[in-house]
């Protein structure tokens, strides 16, 4: 109950009760027309079909009622039955002040969140593709740990299927002679790789394109995979490397975006538990046969759409992406025990993947009282529509476009002014704080599920809803306020609102709503979007009122306050954001 509007609706919802009308009817929301209320309650129309009355006669009984109470500063009818409220300016100051934590309680039930959002592949360079679930997911930890759960970041290595034994078997056919691959082998292998990742890089798609063209290559591989996962030693010693090196270039890729992961773990640790699942879900009768195959049933009555069944067991034996998916869950359930939620950030054209999985662990029973959510997201396209694409038209590495948008923000750093005295090093600190907000904001702003289009003049812009705009007010307030301590200004804690500082005070007040619809649904855009109108609210506040050079010492130690509380409440988005700011710019 820590917004405005939350506050009033429990005031309004106790009236409707009251006068025996459905209390949830008494619903208060920030008002769609400023300029004629600060609130507004729409229940008295729905009320009137309940207590078959008309409508503004029940909207004069609850004005009547509520008149009585002193918060308000105005209660009208208008229109059908619509309520408009303003509220007392002592009531908002107060409300202000009153805030810890920006309005947000924490959960009383800290327990564990995991989120699933790496799904880099070993071995392969990562590429346009993991910017959204690497930004989504990492914000989305953020938001859960600031609610105060124990929220967990797994990078989820795809690092066990038939790529494993394509690259494996390559090595194998360009150095025969290193120890990995003689089966008479005793002593110790190596601990460091042989090869530099560049290689590895380099040698998947050549594997890959060999065992698509060569039947009998890929029967070469199909073993090999076989034989790694059966854990032939060598094999497992080489795959150790690849594993090591691809977490390095994973860490090395994440660096300049601050990004990182709680659990290191892959495909491959799951699969020691398929063979006990396997025996447990035969035994309840979850698997069943088919062709040879071992299939989970997964369609259910209601379904309106195809529902075919999760593939267990390929009829040779070999698991799938979703019997690993199963194990991963089954690990990750007897590992943290006080788990409650897995959010799965990953493309949504692996949606009826994730459905299948979700529904094959219901029905396994592994997942009591825990939460299965998929985020899909949509794609990164080029400004043709089509998958974002390097000028030569090929896939764009993830490194390639960090580093495009890190020079675009340069660039328009040597636009704009920056202090005299910024050296190079704090330069190109501020170019990548600029280049990161303007390429996670995008991210961010948009909806998840959404494909939405590259457009690099725009997101690294200083001006309009993007990252570094956003940056720029902040630094902007927050030199504001040196220059105020500079000149011995006091910063109250009392507020004085006069009718120009009203909207900014009351924008400060919806946070926690925001944040609350945020956490339901998974989505950080509400957070950019309300950042956004919090920054445009401080430009117009900025433009219409005097703060440093205001007479009255109390409005403008109130006004410096308004600017501070705007400042870190900003401040403490973006860092929900996974946005860091410049001291300068
Ligand atoms: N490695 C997978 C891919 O490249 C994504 C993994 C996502 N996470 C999961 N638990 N399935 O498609």
């Amino acid at each position: 109950m820590t917004s405005l509007a939350n506050k009033l609706t429990h005031i309004v919802g106790t009236v409707f009760e009251q006068v025996d009308l459905p209390r949830d009817l008494g619903v208060v929301r920030v008002s769609d027309r400023p300029d004629l209320a600060q609130f507004q309650c729409n229940g008295a129309m729905a009320a009137a079909k309940v207590a078959k009355k008309n409508p503004r006669e029940i909207a004069q009984i609850i004005v009547d009622t509520l008149s009585s109470n002193d918060i308000f500063s105005k209660l009208e009818i208008a229109g059908p039955g619509f309520i408009n409220i303003d509220l007392n300016n002592d009531y908002i100051c107060d409300h202000l002040k009153s805030l810890h934590n920006f309005g947000i309680e924490k959960t009383d039930s800290p327990k564990t969140i995991i989120l699933d959002y790496g799904g880099m592949n070993v071995a392969k360079a990562m590429h346009v593709g993991h910017i959204r679930p690497n930004i989504i997911g990492d914000c989305l930890r953020n938001v859960y740990r600031f609610k105060g759960f124990n929220a967990l970041g797994d990078v989820h290595l795809g690092d066990w299927g038939l790529q494993m034994g394509q690259i494996i078997s390559e090595f194998e056919i360009r150095y025969p002679d290193w120890p990995y691959f003689d089966p008479d082998f005793k002593g110790e292998y190596p601990t460091e790789a042989p090869f530099e990742y560049s290689e590895l890089e380099e040698i998947y798609p050549k594997a890959s394109a060999a065992c698509k063209d060569d039947e009998g290559r890929l029967e070469i591989a199909r073993k090999a995979t076989a034989e790694f996962q059966e854990g032939r030693a060598g094999y497992v010693a080489l795959w150790r490397h690849f594993i090591d090196l691809s977490i390095k270039d994973i860490k090395d890729n994440l660096a300049p975006l601050n990004i990182d992961f709680d659990i290191w773990k892959g495909e491959a640790d799951a699969a020691q538990f398929v063979s006990e699942i396997a025996k447990d879900l035969k035994a309840r009768h979850i698997t069943e046969e088919s062709k040879g195959a071992q299939i989970i049933r997964v369609d259910k009555e209601d379904d309106n759409k195809e529902m075919p069944p999760l593939l267990f067991f390929k009829s040779d034996g070999a698991m799938t992406y979703g019997t690993t998916d199963i194990a991963t869950i089954y690990d990750r359930v007897k590992l943290y025990l006080d788990l409650i939620k897995i959010i799965y950030v990953v493309d949504r054209r692996q949606s009826l993947h994730f459905e299948q999985v979700f529904r094959s662990v219901e029905k396994a029973g592994y997942v009591d009282d825990i939460e299965c959510v998929h985020v899909g997201f949509g794609t990164v396209n080029g400004e043709d529509g089509k998958p974002f694409k390097t000028r030569e038209g090929k896939a764009m590495t993830f490194r390639q476009l960090v580093k495009t948008v890190i020079a675009k923000a340069e660039e328009r750093l040597s636009e704009t002014n920056l202090d005299a005295d910024i050296d190079d090093q704090e330069r190109a600190e501020i170019a990548r704080m600029v280049g990161v907000s303007a390429l996670k904001f995008t991210e961010l702003s948009n909806q998840p599920h959404m494909d939405y289009a590259f457009d690099i003049d725009r997101m690294t812009s200083f001006e309009g809803k993007t990252g570094p705009y956003l940056l720029y007010q902040t630094v902007r307030i927050k030199s504001l306020l040196k220059k105020a301590t500079a000149q011995g200004y006091k910063i109250s804690d009392d507020l004085l609102l006069e009718k120009e500082d009203q909207e900014l005070a009351l924008l400060l007040t919806e946070f926690p709503d925001i944040f609350d619809l945020m956490l339901r649904t998974n989505a950080p855009h509400h957070l950019c979007d309300y950042a956004y109108k919090l920054a445009q609210a401080f430009s117009s506040f900025y433009a219409n009122c005097h703060i440093l050079s205001e007479e009255d010492e109390a409005l403008r130690s109130s006004r410096l306050k308004l600017s501070d509380m705007t400042a870190q409440q900003i401040l403490q988005i973006l860092t929900l954001l996974g946005i860091d700011v410049p001291e300068r710019m």
